[in-house]
């Protein structure tokens, strides 16, 4: 069965059709054609494809689309303003936290949660924050970094 599907999607209302056992991940990529967002494990278990649903991060594989009925979900598609990178894009860009820059999305949408909850978090809590996010090339001390540096911008004004 589908059901209408109603919400704030990357700042704009998005209205759509969504059969009731199709996954918010599936939704986004094809239906919507936001591919930012990345199908790594399909399980779970490597946070490839986290976006943000009211602010949290969320695995977009493990939800299903129609569970998202009126709340707000971003993308990384929402990052950065007139061409600007955002603080956490900048972070992971400049302090290279990507390699083949697959798991990044995940990654940089997990950084933008964790901000927006905690402008200025410990190291112990970005590690905490990106503990269900895998990598398997950059290594996770240039990520750290990244998040690191992206915290110090979004703290000096710029939007996580
Ligand atoms: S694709 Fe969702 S956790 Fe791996
Ligand atoms: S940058 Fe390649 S998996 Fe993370």
């Amino acid at each position: 069965m589908a059901r209408l599907l109603e919400l704030i999607l990357n700042g704009r209302r998005h209205v759509g059709a969504v059969p009731d056992n199709v996954l918010l991940l599936d939704y986004l990529r094809e239906t919507v054609g936001l591919t930012g967002t990345k199908t790594g494990c399909d399980g779970g278990e490597c946070g490839a494809c986290t976006v943000l649903i009211d602010d949290r991060p969320t695995l977009s594989c493990l939800t299903l689309a129609a569970t998202a009925g009126g709340t707000r979900v971003d993308t990384v598609e929402s990052l950065g303003t007139d061409g600007r990178l955002s603080a956490v894009q900048r972070g992971f860009h400049e302090k290279l936290g990507a390699q083949c820059g697959y798991c990044t999305p995940g990654f940089v949408m997990a950084s933008a949660g964790l901000l927006r909850r905690n402008p200025r978090p410990s190291d112990a809590e970005i590690r905490e924050a990106l503990g269900s996010n895998i990598c398997r090339c950059t290594g996770y001390v240039k990520i750290i970094e990244a998040v690191r540096y992206a915290a110090a911008l979004h703290t000096a004004g710029a939007a996580p």
